[in-house]
């Protein structure tokens, strides 16, 4: 068995934390096997949320979502393991929270496309930039 350790960046959305699930999102990601490398509370704001989804700052869903981003404090997390980006990805299941399946948190929790509880970085380009964006003193 091949071990491909990784790290991948994860944010717990504010309506994760306005919601009291901080505490559920996070022992999800431990109990998983997960470790974490770097966790802060913070607040998103718009030139940060502009970089962040640069891809998709176009599009007509992005004003909506980078009000919701905005509104309130986010916990940002470094996590580490064997094959992180795609592990962390299988965990919160797919965007929609009204398609994601069953045991995953977005399949679990949450009702919305756009109020989703968390974003995990989608590739290891991803991940490298979005850890060199958010946790600086952390990226290599
Ligand atoms: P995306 O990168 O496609 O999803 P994911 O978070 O699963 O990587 O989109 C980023 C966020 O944008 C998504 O978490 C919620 C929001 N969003 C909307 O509000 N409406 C939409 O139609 C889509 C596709 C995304
Ligand atoms: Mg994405």
């Amino acid at each position: 068995m091949i071990l491909v350790t990784e790290r991948t960046l994860v944010l717990i959305k504010p309506d994760a934390v306005r919601r009291g699930l901080v505490g559920e999102l996070i022992g999800r990601f431990e109990r998983k096997g997960l470790t974490i490398d770097a966790l802060e509370l913070r607040t998103m704001d718009a030139e940060l949320a502009d970089t962040h989804y640069a891809e998709h700052v176009t599009r007509d869903f992005y004003p909506p979502l980078k009000a919701f981003m905005t509104s309130g404090p986010l916990v940002s997390l470094i996590l580490s393991g064997d094959q992180a980006i795609e592990v962390v990805r299988g965990l919160i299941g797919a965007t929609d929270g009204r398609k994601a399946a069953a045991g995953t948190v977005r399949g679990d929790l949450s009702l919305s496309n756009r109020e989703n509880l968390v974003h995990a970085s989608d590739s290891p380009d991803s991940a490298k930039r979005e850890i060199a964006l958010w946790f600086p003193a952390h990226s290599v």
